[in-house]
């Protein structure tokens, strides 16, 4: 074990032993090299004269840059974009970010996290979490329906195992408290450890959590850490502040479940990807919620993620960061993201009126959904890829099939307009299939 992964592991053990020994192998064998990038980092402060320490090139005191790059940016100066950002990310886009956090969850009040570490894009967050917390084997409970890109990240990459729990009620009315309870209760009788995923609002339906489901679940995953075993939650915020009804809480489960027991770990992973509209900046976060004494557990845990970041891909966009960070600092920020919000709102609405008409009942149901970008409906008796690829052959309506039954529709970017004529294309679809 490397000597400042030891001193890392020192810090997390005396603080919460618990924490420890819920990192993964490679979890407890990363950490921060000190090397060129600490040696760098101290002569940017003290070297006034001559700094020679980085790889990248200056001339005349400034980053030495190509105009046919430039020329495209002439609002940012170069020298905040073109340099390599810190593996941790921009120190002011983390503590904007986390500031940010705490406002928009009310909760964390009086609460502590780690700083946000800057990741590339959330999978990037949900990557390390799987990194850092799972080991081969490993059991991570989800939903029967979730992202698709969790089998490869946590399955594929760590070879974990998922159980899944039945995510609503068979009528689909509801979130399946039981099937959820059932499942967590089962497998913390078969494992010390247990891992989770939250995402709401969830891709592919679109649900999200009311107050009293976030109470539900959080008691249910605290009493079994009381009762002994230890639980990672990653709350995947990928759509968090989408939320468009009045029942839905406004907080991520995050803020409920950070610190609130020695046993569990909470990560929360969000980014500006959609909650920003910035898709292909790549810009995400992992921020930590653990129960400690000690507050040097934070910045353990920090060293280690950006240890992590900087074994695999060195560190984040630069000029994606400082891009975030100057839109969060512009005095129309909230005004926008309002803007956007509510033209999303809009569309949820519409697709809630249309899909009151008798006339779809015979042919799908529809999964609850009061969030996010997405919307599924399970179909009652045609195929769903067939089904797909018939409304691609014959409509020229592209959606996305899922297992036997499901349909996913991404209202984000649906105009308004088009949701009616949507609904009937999919309903004569339907019954052409019927019809053989
Ligand atoms: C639930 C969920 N998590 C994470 C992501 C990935 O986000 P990013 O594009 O920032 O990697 C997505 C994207 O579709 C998602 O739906």
């Amino acid at each position: 074990m490397n000597p400042i992964a030891q001193e890392l592991n020192d810090i997390i053990k005396t603080s919460n032993p618990y924490i420890f020994e819920m990192l993964s192998d490679m979890g407890k064998a990363l950490f921060f090299p000190k090397g060129i990038l600490t040696q760098s980092a101290e002569a940017k402060q003290k070297a006034g004269r001559i700094n020679a320490t980085i790889g990248i090139a200056k001339e005349g005191g400034h980053v030495l840059s190509l105009s046919s790059i430039t020329r495209y940016l002439p609002g940012i100066d170069p020298d905040e974009y073109l340099p390599y950002a810190p593996s941790y990310g921009i120190p002011e886009l983390r503590k904007k970010w986390k500031t940010e956090l705490f406002k928009k969850n009310p909760s964390l009040k009086n609460k502590k996290s780690s700083l946000p570490v800057v990741t590339s894009g959330i999978t990037h967050g949900i990557s390390i979490l799987s990194d850092m917390w799972i080991d081969k084997n490993d059991v991570i409970i989800l939903p029967d329906m979730f992202w698709g890109n969790y089998s490869l990240t946590f399955c594929v990459r760590n070879s974990a195992r998922i159980v899944h729990y039945s995510a609503y009620d068979d009528k689909l009315t509801r979130f399946n408290i039981e099937s959820f309870e059932k499942m967590i209760r089962e497998q913390a009788k078969l494992n010390d450890k247990i891992i989770t995923v939250l995402n709401f609002p969830h891709n592919p339906t679109g649900y999200s959590l009311s107050k009293l489901e976030i109470k539900q679940i959080a008691d249910i995953l605290i009493d079994i850490a009381q009762k002994g075993t230890k639980v990672v939650v990653g709350c995947d915020d990928a759509y968090f502040g989408l939320f468009f009804e009045d029942e839905t809480s406004k907080e991520s489960i995050f803020s409920i479940l950070a610190g609130a027991d020695k046993r569990i770990v909470a990560l929360k992973i969000d980014g500006a990807t959609k909650e920003d509209y910035a898709w292909g900046l790549r810009i995400g976060f992992v921020t930590y919620g653990v129960h400690s004494d000690n507050d040097m557990v934070f910045e353990a845990l920090e060293k280690k993620t950006a240890g992590c970041i900087r074994g695999n891909i060195s560190n984040a966009s630069h000029l994606s960061q400082t891009l975030l960070l100057k839109s969060m600092a512009d005095e129309n920020y909230e005004t926008y993201k309002k803007e956007k919000f509510e033209l999303l709102k809009n569309r949820a609405h519409k697709m809630r009126e249309v899909l009151k008409n008798p006339k779809y009942k015979g042919a799908f149901d529809v999964y609850p959904f009061n969030s996010g970008y997405f919307m599924c409906i399970r179909l009652k008796d045609v195929n769903a890829e067939q089904l797909r690829l018939h409304l691609l052959d014959h409509y020229g309506t592209g959606l996305i099939s899922m297992g036997d039954k499901n349909i996913r529709i991404a209202f984000s970017c649906l105009e308004i307009n088009d949701v009616e004529p949507l609904f009937d294309i999919v309903l004569s679809g339907i019954n052409d299939l019927r019809k053989g």
